[in-house]
């Protein structure tokens, strides 16, 4: 009997208008209809600036993140950041590795346009996940989107 073999992960970024559209269709898929997210909040002004990245699994698009450069530091910090977000995960690839890989393309991306930070608006239930990865919760919680967040960061530079 074959061994069942689990699709190789591969993140690439976003290089045409097709590869982000299938971003936005996962995004559809995950804030919309799973989370009931309104549209009118999902889409926003920065998708035309950001570095989107797509996770493949076999062919077909699995989960997605994009990279935001901040045009000033958050409150508190200096140089250069950048914020994280719109992490999208399909359902039946939770849990496997997917979110951790996209995190970490995203982050070295980051570190080639040589950002200093990440700051990131986690939703309460993806805390522990971000946690994981080095981001430390600041100030409060408060509602986004319907649904509780915390702001949360992580240096990149060393200073
Ligand atoms: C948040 C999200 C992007 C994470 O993606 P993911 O692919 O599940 O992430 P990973 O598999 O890398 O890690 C997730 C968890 O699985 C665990 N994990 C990873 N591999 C595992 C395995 N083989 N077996 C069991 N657990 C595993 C990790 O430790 C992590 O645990 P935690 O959430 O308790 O901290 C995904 O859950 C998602 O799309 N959620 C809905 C949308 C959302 O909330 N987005 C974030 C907005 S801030």
């Amino acid at each position: 009997m074959a061994a069942e073999t689990t699709p190789e992960i591969i993140i690439t970024p976003v290089k045409n208008e097709g590869e982000l559209m299938q971003a936005l269709a996962l995004r559809e898929i995950v804030f919309i209809e799973e989370q009931s997210v309104p549209e009118s909040m999902e889409r926003d002004e920065d998708d035309a600036t950001a570095l989107h990245v797509l996770a493949m699994a076999g062919g077909h698009a699995v989960g997605t993140g994009r990279l935001v450069v901040l045009s000033a530091p958050p409150a508190g910090e200096v140089g250069k950041w950048g914020r994280i977000g719109r992490m999208a995960v399909l359902q039946a690839h939770r849990r496997s590795g997917v979110g951790s890989k996209l995190l970490a393309t995203l982050e070295a991306e980051a570190r080639k346009r040589n950002i200093d930070g990440i700051m990131l608006h986690a939703q309460l239930s993806a805390m522990d996940f971000y946690k994981r990865h080095g981001y430390v919760p600041n100030g409060a919680v408060f509602e986004e989107a319907g649904m509780p967040h915390l702001e949360m960061k992580r240096r990149l530079s060393a200073n």
